[in-house]
């Protein structure tokens, strides 16, 4: 019996965009300025982007392949290739961290949708939009809502398929983010205290460096790059044999690095230094008030919300296509049930996460992680986007090294790309030693010093 065609994506570009649109999300305009903030500035970033180039891009180049060669999924990809081997529990791992994840950041994504229609009607308060934000994150019918409708908007469009939906809506709407960006920076940069921020943001001080600053940079670079749950694996089992993986890769890699330093950019010369009452809100509430003082600043905060609201959707559907190719691959079910299936699934994950910012006390306050008082939600973006992901990235490696092998990995890497070959000397080193031992030792440290977390 002949498997079924595959669905492809149209064109190498499409993939692309469709792969930076995984990428670039609430990670890198939400997350990424507030653990920023919350790890010591420019040490964190200089961390960040090292760890970014030396372990997520050849996590990256992992993950394209196994996808591409297999034409699976996570589960599936490892089914292929080690059939009936233990290994698989590494793509179940993936799919519910996939769902962890979504849970969660549905209720952010949640948030973008609000900020935007209060743009609209209402537009925002000036130096009130810190109580603004408090005030609507402590209201549990309100997230609840919008969860919901978040995540009815990604299953929606992860049934309408795969070229349909998501290649249209990312290879419009990115481009426009980023120009929005450049204009918010290079207005921000005007402000009185932009010298005093920039120097927080870019000069590294070994001082700043702490106990969390590591796991922190690790988990923010698998997360940003969508590593470590099989998205781009997902991604890349619906590229063709002739597409360049290395060149795709990287440029993939490079636009979610630069959109999150972008952001950065926007955020620190504003704030002149390091935030002082960091957390969740940070962006919400700085960006907001910034267009409170701009002209015309009502219409470009329904805009940046509005293509925060898609970049959001955009890194949505692959953390469910995730879950629902699983559904569908594995166990024959049509793609219109498996999305409703994981969208209900993740639904009801979600909602304590929804309820975790003020809406029910016990749920707000729970732990303290790296010195700040976290709630459900925040346990969950720890475990999840941090730890599962960081554990799905060492998984692969050792996956690789051990069973899939390396020559085998290289072989469908550079497929068409005969002439980098000789990456692979750079690269070998890296997935063999610098890698593993650095996740390793990330989550050994968590595991056996769970104390000194907090
Ligand atoms: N990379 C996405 C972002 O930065 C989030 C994501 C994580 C998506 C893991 C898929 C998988 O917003």
């Amino acid at each position: 019996m002949s498997a079924p065609k595959r669905e492809q994506w149209n064109s190498s570009l499409g993939f692309i965009l469709a792969a930076a649109g995984s990428a670039i999300g609430l990670g890198n305009i939400w997350r990424f300025p507030y653990i920023t903030g919350q790890n010591g500035g420019g040490t964190f970033v200089l961390l960040y982007v090292s760890i970014v180039l030396l372990i997520g891009l050849p996590v990256m180049y992992l993950e394209l392949s196994m996808g591409r060669f297999s034409k699976r999924g996570p589960v599936g990809a490892v089914e292929s290739i080690a059939p009936g081997s233990f290994w698989k529990f590494m793509g179940y791992l993936a799919v519910i961290t996939g769902i962890g994840i979504l849970s969660f950041y549905g209720v952010v994504a949640g948030w973008t949708v609000w900020y935007f229609f209060k743009a609209v009607f209402h537009g925002f308060p000036s130096g009130k939009t810190n109580e603004l934000f408090g005030e609507f994150v402590a209201s549990g019918p309100h997230q609840i809502a919008l969860l919901y409708i978040f995540l009815a908007l990604t299953g929606g469009i992860v049934i309408s398929g795969i070229k349909g939906g998501i290649e249209k809506v990312s290879s419009i709407l990115m481009p426009i983010l980023l120009l929005l960006l450049t204009g918010l920076i290079i207005y921000s940069m005007t402000l009185k205290g932009a010298t005093s921020g920039l120097k927080y943001y870019l000069v590294p001080k070994s001082s700043d460096f702490t106990k969390t600053t590591f796991i922190f940079a690790l988990g923010q670079a698998f997360f940003s790059l969508s590593l470590g749950m099989g998205a781009m694996m997902t991604y890349g089992s619906y590229l063709k044999k002739k597409e360049n993986l290395v060149k795709a890769g990287f440029l993939v890699v490079i636009f979610d690095t630069v959109i999150a330093l972008m952001s950065g950019l926007i955020i620190f010369p504003v704030l002149g230094g390091a935030p002082q009452k960091s957390g969740a809100g940070l962006v919400f509430v700085v960006i907001t008030d910034l267009f409170t003082k701009l002209p015309g600043g009502r219409i470009l905060a329904a805009l940046f919300f509005l293509l925060l609201t898609v970049a959001a959707l955009t890194s949505t559907i692959s953390l469910l296509e995730v879950a629902a190719s699983y559904l569908m691959d594995e166990h024959k079910i049509p793609r219109k049930k498996a999305a409703t299936i994981v969208t209900f699934i993740t639904f009801i994950v979600g909602i304590p996460s929804a309820l975790s910012l003020g809406a029910n006390k016990s749920l707000t306050s729970m732990i303290s992680i790296g010195g700040q008082k976290t709630g459900f939600l925040g346990i969950m973006d720890f475990l999840f986007g941090n730890v599962s992901l960081a554990l799905g990235g060492l998984l692969l490696i050792l996956f690789v090294v051990f069973k899939w092998g390396i020559k085998n990995t290289e072989k469908e890497l550079f497929r068409n790309s005969e002439k980098l070959k000789y990456l692979r000397y750079i690269l070998r080193p890296l997935i063999w030693f610098a890698a593993p031992a650095a996740i390793a030792l990330v989550l050994g440290f968590i595991l056996f010093t769970g104390k000194t977390l907090s």
